[in-house]
């Protein structure tokens, strides 16, 4: 539901609201059952709900979003709740490692202890009969758990259905890159394509981008590491919707996709170029030649060779935003709900809807995977190990953030072509901090069927492998920021497979 100056009012943000909305107008509150305002740098929770105690903890998840880049970070403090009107004051929420001025999509969540003895009292039977009664309780549970793991419709509270409508609608529309002229020139797209299939790119013409990026595997391989010419530390990433990221790699060395072409051209273990050899073999190949003075209006060798292998890397970034992924079953079943289809939603499997509800509720899968890319597109520790070999450590993030603010490929950089460097903004405020350590890109979840093994290090074969993690991640973790986002499910079998279910729809 948009911000306007009625739904700020009926939600009782009358004051602070409407200048939120008139600032973002596509901006998001998720409502609940209590009211909430928020400004840059405090969040204050308001109620008068009975239905939040008094006494007992109060999780907040809130989600720092930038509206126009559609993503954020997530947190998730937790207070006391000491009196009503409830408040709570929270000194500026870190995005990307500094404290975030924008507004949040907020949830509030409270999960009461099941209190035992007030059920006993509740139910009202004196002692002696609540044990004859017991086992007839729990036969009938038993018979209604057998009858939620049939196919019977799932439910979806109202909270769970706002969180599952804002996965789509798909596909979102995105405009050119304004830092990379060529992107959405269809002469540069078709160059592109030519040059990620062109083994002339690689030292020894031995290989391609194709090499790693196979169409067949949603432009990824199957392999748990890429290898070129020898093996490489990391899972070949997918490519697809590549225009929705804020960072590009596992540790978003990249701020943009053309710096992120320009690695594996250079990389010695996979295409191993320079960028001298890579201007004289286009060049010396006319079908490369050609296209290469149409679309940029000089011949290669009129260059200097660093930007012609910028203007390569552009027209191989201009190729790789045209790969998306299409409508799955999933899209299908968020329209049917958002349009409160009852056929159409009974045509998604149950399990999957299960898996869903999981998914956005007890699993809190939702809270680094948001969105309609299924991702905040930031960097966290989900406690994998760090060593690619034994003895090389694998730095993720915090060696990322260093290579990124070397790089003459950002978009702070000289070959930004949007002179006002409007998508700059994250790269200069970048921080570097211990908690980067060891931290990798949360990966997108579209295709996730098509594109094991998974993780940064290949080192799960399986969706359900996946899910065990989540479910079983050790308490003792070294990164403790990451610490009240995840905490090990306990999971049933059953549990497993529907989420297992629910994620192959993607
Ligand atoms: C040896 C296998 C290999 C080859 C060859 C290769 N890649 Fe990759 N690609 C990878 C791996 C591994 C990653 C993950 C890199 C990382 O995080 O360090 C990746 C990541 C990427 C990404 C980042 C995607 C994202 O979501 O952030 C892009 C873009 C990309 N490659 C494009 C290319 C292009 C263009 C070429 C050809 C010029 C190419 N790759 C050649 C293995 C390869
Ligand atoms: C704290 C944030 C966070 C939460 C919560 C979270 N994930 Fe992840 N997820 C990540 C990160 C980060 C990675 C990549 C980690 C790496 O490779 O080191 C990842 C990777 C994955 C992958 C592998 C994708 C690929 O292409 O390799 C899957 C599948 C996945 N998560 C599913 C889930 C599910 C299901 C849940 C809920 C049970 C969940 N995630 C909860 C952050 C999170």
């Amino acid at each position: 539901m948009p911000v306007t100056k009625e739904t700020a009012s009926a939600f009782g943000l009358a004051g602070t609201a409407p200048t939120l909305a008139e600032r973002y107008p596509k901006d998001r509150l998720v409502a609940m059952e209590n009211r909430l305002s928020t400004d840059s740098t405090t969040v204050t929770y308001k109620t008068e709900s009975a239905k939040i105690a008094v006494g007992k903890p109060f999780s907040i998840e809130v989600v720092a979003g930038m509206p126009a880049h559609g993503h954020g970070i997530a947190h998730t403090p937790s207070e006391k709740i000491r009196s009503r009107p409830i408040k709570i004051r929270w000194d500026g929420f870190p995005l990307a490692g500094r404290p975030a001025d924008y507004p949040r999509r907020l949830r509030g969540r409270q999960t009461l202890e099941p209190n035992r003895k007030g059920q006993g009292r509740a139910l009202g039977f004196p002692r002696s009969l609540r044990r004859l009664l017991w086992p007839l309780l729990a036969a009938g549970c038993s018979l209604i758990s057998a009858a939620a793991a049939s196919d019977t419709p799932v439910y979806f509270t109202d909270d769970e259905k706002a969180l599952i409508l804002s996965r789509g609608p798909w596909p979102v529309k995105i405009g050119p890159d304004p830092s990379n002229r060529v992107s959405g020139d269809v002469a540069a797209i078709a160059y592109g394509k030519l040059l990620f299939e062109s083994a002339d790119l690689s030292i020894d013409r031995g290989r391609s981008c194709l090499t790693c990026h196979e169409p067949a595997l949603g432009h990824g391989d199957d392999k748990p590491r890429g290898i070129g010419r020898v093996r490489v530390d990391r899972n070949t990433m997918p490519l697809f919707n590549l225009r929705l990221n804020t960072w590009y790699g596992w540790d978003g060395k990249s701020d943009n996709l053309w710096a992120q072409s320009i690695s594996p051209i250079l990389d010695p273990r996979e295409l191993g170029m320079t960028p001298e050899e890579l201007q004289s073999r286009i060049a010396e190949t006319p079908a490369l030649a050609n296209p290469y003075r149409n679309i940029f209006g000089a011949y290669v060798t009129a260059h200097d060779a660093e930007t012609a292998m910028v203007n390569i890397a552009k027209a191989l970034a201009a190729y790789q935003e045209t790969l998306t992924s299409g409508r799955s079953a999933f899209d299908r079943f968020r329209d049917a709900l958002a349009a409160d289809d009852a056929a159409k939603i009974a045509a998604y499997p149950a399990a999957a809807q299960r898996g869903a509800k999981l998914f956005v509720g007890r699993a809190r899968c939702d809270l680094c995977h948001f969105g309609t890319n299924f991702t905040n597109g930031e960097f966290h520790d989900i406690s994998l190990p760090h060593f690619p070999e034994q003895g090389r450590v694998d730095k993720g993030r915090y060696g990322g953030i260093l290579v990124l603010r070397r790089s003459r490929y950002n978009l702070l950089g000289p070959f930004n072509d949007d002179a006002g460097r409007t998508t700059a903004g994250f790269t200069r405020h970048v921080r570097l901090t211990l908690r980067n350590w060891g931290e990798f890109r949360v990966p997108s979840l579209r295709n996730v069927a098509r594109t094991a093994p998974y993780m940064h290090d290949g080192s799960k074969a399986t969706l359900e492998d996946v899910v065990r993690h989540y479910s079983e991640i050790s308490e003792k973790r070294p990164h403790q920021d990451d610490d009240k986002l995840l905490r090990p499910l306990n999971l049933s079998d059953d549990e497993i497979a529907d989420l297992v279910a629910f994620l192959m729809t993607l």
